[in-house]
């Protein structure tokens, strides 16, 4: 096998071996995918300054991400079906992520349930939350979180209603499946992951089945969205979802000022800049566009995380220098595990540490902490000049 040096990497091997309904999953935006692509080109319009003949000895990549160490500012962000990309997908990214040192969050619609992930795993993780409307659901889901430990809650706000992904449509992914003969042929080809997803029972909606009332084909994610979230999320829920839980709270979804703004009265943790990786409002700014201008906005009043769109460490470092205290990856790790299992996990964050580290360096700088503005080349019309 040819030596993985990059996420690029990772990718091109991901694809060749997992199944192409979850291959398009994972690498699919909403309706034109406009902002999917803009959230990794916009990242490319940033430049870097280089700095020469500064001490540039003893970095320091490790940061802190809502009141925890990390490793360095880079968790695994949620991703449903993660376990459908490569088998107990769930387990082996939140094992790969605690030997690294970095949090792992588990999606609501994961393969592989809290309790699950909570067994085999030796470190916390955060647990991201849908809001259901099933009132006795939503508590007990959050008192499960509770009693697995896990160290944050990342509620979702950006999910009432699924953002249409056609190729899901079209491959029959939020349909219950359809077993046809081209798919049949696709997943013969695919036999590394055939051979693990013999292995294994965790095939279903963990979270879900067994536990939500009447549930009984957790295959549809469209059909459990639309039947099944709370359209009526507003600040009022939000404060009781923050009472049930009383733990930590990281409100992920916030692309506009006044929402972040609200969100710092609120109180949370920490918020996500993000447009859920392009997959859901189609059309809208990226992340890394939206980052600047929301920190201006809240200022230290709360911690503010960014997601969608990192592909390297040197996204990462230009997220950091926008002001950005952590960061997520959701795709650069799910292409790691589809391409090698736990292993592949491993790999993507070790690529973007070594990226981060050494762009650091090259920029002139010894501690993550000490990035900012001046570390950047950004373009007059970044922002936008908007009516
Ligand atoms: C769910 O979170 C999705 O984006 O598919």
């Amino acid at each position: 096998m040819a030596v993985v040096t990059c996420i690029e990497d990772l990718r091109r091997l991901y694809r060749a071996r997992v199944p192409r309904m979850f291959h398009d999953y994972a690498e699919s935006g909403s309706w034109t995918e406009q902002t999917f692509r803009e959230n990794s080109a916009d990242f490319a319009r940033l430049r870097l300054r280089q700095r020469v003949a500064v001490d540039m000895s003893d970095r320091r990549i490790r940061g802190r991400m809502a009141g925890e160490e990390v490793a360095m500012p880079v968790a695994l962000a949620p991703v449903g079906l993660t376990g459908m990309q490569s088998a107990d997908g769930e387990i082996k990214a939140a094992r790969a992520a605690a030997a690294f040192g970095v949090p792992f969050t588990l999606s609501t619609m994961s393969i592989c349930s809290i309790e699950d992930v909570a067994g085999h795993s030796p470190a916390p993780f955060w647990f991201q939350l849908y809001v259901m409307k099933d009132q006795d659901f939503l508590a007990a889901i959050i008192e499960r979180a509770r009693r697995a430990r896990c160290s944050a809650l990342v509620l979702t706000l950006d999910l009432q209603i699924l953002g249409q992904r056609h190729r899901d449509l079209k491959n029959g992914l939020s349909a219950p499946p359809r077993l046809t003969l081209p798919m049949l042929l696709d997943l013969a080809t695919r036999w590394r992951w055939g051979l693990g997803m013999l292995g294994t029972r965790r095939r279903f909606f963990g979270n879900i089945v067994g536990h939500a009332k009447g549930v009984r084909d957790p295959a549809s994610l469209v059909g459990w969205t639309a039947e099944q979230f709370d359209q009526r999320l507003d600040w009022e829920k939000i404060a009781r979802i923050r009472d049930l839980w009383g733990g930590k709270l990281i409100l992920k979804g916030i692309l506009e000022e006044d929402d972040a703004r609200r969100a710092a009265d609120f109180g949370a943790d920490a918020i996500v800049v993000s447009n859920h990786g392009g997959r859901q409002l189609d059309g809208a700014l990226s992340s890394i566009r939206r980052l600047g201008p929301i920190v201006r906005a809240v200022g230290d009043r709360v911690e503010v995380h960014l997601d969608s769109g990192i592909r390297s460490g040197q996204d990462v470092l230009k997220a950091l220098a926008l002001g950005a205290r952590g960061t997520y990856i959701g795709r650069a790790f799910v292409y790691g595990l589809g391409a090698m299992g736990q292993a592949g996990v491993t790999r993507a964050l070790e690529i973007i540490a070594r990226e981060l580290d050494t762009t650091l360096a090259l920029c002139g700088e010894r501690d993550v902490a000490a990035l900012g503005r001046h570390n950047l080349f950004v373009p007059r019309d970044f922002e936008g000049d908007w009516a």
